[in-house]
């Protein structure tokens, strides 16, 4: 690890100067200074160009422009701004498309990798995927009749995935890997080309989840060789809250795997209207409904901004970053009995960083609701005892880093978490 100079706010502040990417927080609605959002990762701030670009689609597109707005850009957006997307994650433009929700991209994909892969009947994914993601797999294996079945990759430390237990679990009899390529709780990074070769090597397929890498970290689909992808872009991509998910798949899958969903913009000619289906022949067959434009339009202006900030440099001050906030939580939060629940080396790390600590529902409730001027800290809750602190390269700062973690340091030296109560919100 890095080191730093100390553990004073004149060094994030010095750190805050040296920062070449400080500028673009200007680009992001931060309406509050007292606000430190550490939650980038469940939902990303509000670019400012966004505003008057969704207004403009409004306004122009669908208030004066109406119907014909379908024949004036409306129906190739979802390719168009998959192309942006495309860019990012290092796939060809008429490989991804936007539609639908991460959950049910994943179905789609999983679904018709399943049933290409016949007669092979293990489906693998890990300990440490979202639940959403199991779920998924699950309702799949029970609508195929159960003749499938799911097998989980165990970690050893809740922290880290080994490439012995991946080896152990992946066989001749496995149709499909599916694995979130950074973990939502330990922040955990898998070497997606060594584990898409494991996979290729016994002939299966692999689906990669994005959603916690998407935007963060430098990701080669192509390079990989990979087969199929789906992530969503309310969180590192900024597009607003429901935005719509993408998904991709390798060009020379496309026309051998069928959505699950026969709907008619999956169709080769929907305004033809014909009675039987049949589907496109490019990646437009996983489309399913009319896609949503307005939350579609949303997302663009962040992506371009992406884009100018270069992922290579976001990557840089992410690593820079979680390691500084973790220089500091070995020092202060450790001797308050906080574990570090996130890998060490930045090489199997992505952009949060996950506490420990067995009062962390409470001490959240103490970082959001904070005594009299203190600064307002939003992270978000895992149970059962998860803080996830998650970096945002775009707009955090390393002084919110810096006061997130001296502000830990005291409601825990202070108790001042006793006096919140543990039930739950709908939403944590
Ligand atoms: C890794 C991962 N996969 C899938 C999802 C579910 O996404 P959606 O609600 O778009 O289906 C999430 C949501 O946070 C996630 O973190």
């Amino acid at each position: 690890m890095k080191k730093f100079k100390d553990y004073k706010l004149e060094t994030a502040l010095e750190l805050n100067r040296q920062d070449t990417l400080a500028s673009y927080r200007e680009k992001f609605i931060v309406s509050d200074e007292k606000v430190i959002y550490l939650d980038g990762n469940s939902l990303g701030r509000l670019p400012r160009a966004t505003i008057n670009h969704l207004d403009r689609v409004i306004q122009h597109e669908w208030g004066s422009r109406l119907i014909r707005s379908w024949n004036e850009g409306w129906y190739e957006r979802s390719n168009r701004i998959g192309a942006k997307i495309a860019a990012l994650i290092g796939a060809h433009p008429d490989e991804v498309i936007l539609s639908d929700s991460t959950s049910v991209n994943l179905y789609k994909l999983a679904h018709a990798a399943i049933r290409h892969a016949a007669p092979r009947k293990k489906v693998v994914s890990d300990v440490f995927n979202f639940p959403s993601d199991l779920y998924v797999l699950q309702g799949i294996i029970e609508q195929l009749g159960n003749t499938h079945h799911l097998d989980l990759i165990p970690s050893r430390d809740n922290v880290v995935i080994h490439l012995e237990e991946v080896r152990k679990v992946i066989d001749k009899e496995t149709a499909l890997v599916s694995l979130s390529h950074v973990s939502f709780k330990s922040a955990f990074l898998y070497d997606m080309q060594k584990i898409t070769r494991i996979a290729h090597n016994k002939g299966a397929l692999i689906l990669w989840d994005l959603s916690h890498s998407a935007g963060v970290v430098p990701i080669h689909l192509n390079q990989s060789d990979v087969d199929l992808a789906v992530g969503c872009t309310y969180k590192y991509l900024n597009g607003g809250p429901g935005a719509p998910a993408f998904l991709y798949v390798r060009k020379e899958l496309q026309q051998k795997l069928f959505s699950p969903i026969w709907g008619w913009f999956g169709d080769q000619k929907p305004f033809d209207f014909r009675l039987q289906y049949q589907p496109a022949k490019s990646l437009k067959r996983f489309m399913a409904g009319t896609p949503p434009i307005l939350s579609l339009t949303a997302l663009e202006p962040s992506l371009d901004i992406i884009h100018d900030a270069g992922l290579s440099k976001i990557r840089e001050k992410s690593i820079r970053q979680t390691e500084y906030m973790i220089f500091l939580i070995k020092e202060l939060l450790e001797p308050q009995g906080f574990t570090l629940g996130t890998p060490l080396s930045h090489k199997v790390r992505g952009s949060h960083v996950s506490l420990r600590h067995p009062e962390a529902f409470r001490i959240c409730q103490a970082l959001i609701h904070p005594d009299g001027s203190e600064f307002i800290i939003i992270p978000d809750f895992r149970e059962p005892d998860h803080i996830r602190l998650g970096l945002s390269p775009l707009y955090t700062s390393y002084s919110d880093i810096f006061y997130a973690i001296r502000i830990l340091k005291d409601i825990v030296k202070e108790k001042k978490f006793e006096k919140f109560d543990s039930a739950r919100q709908q939403v944590t």
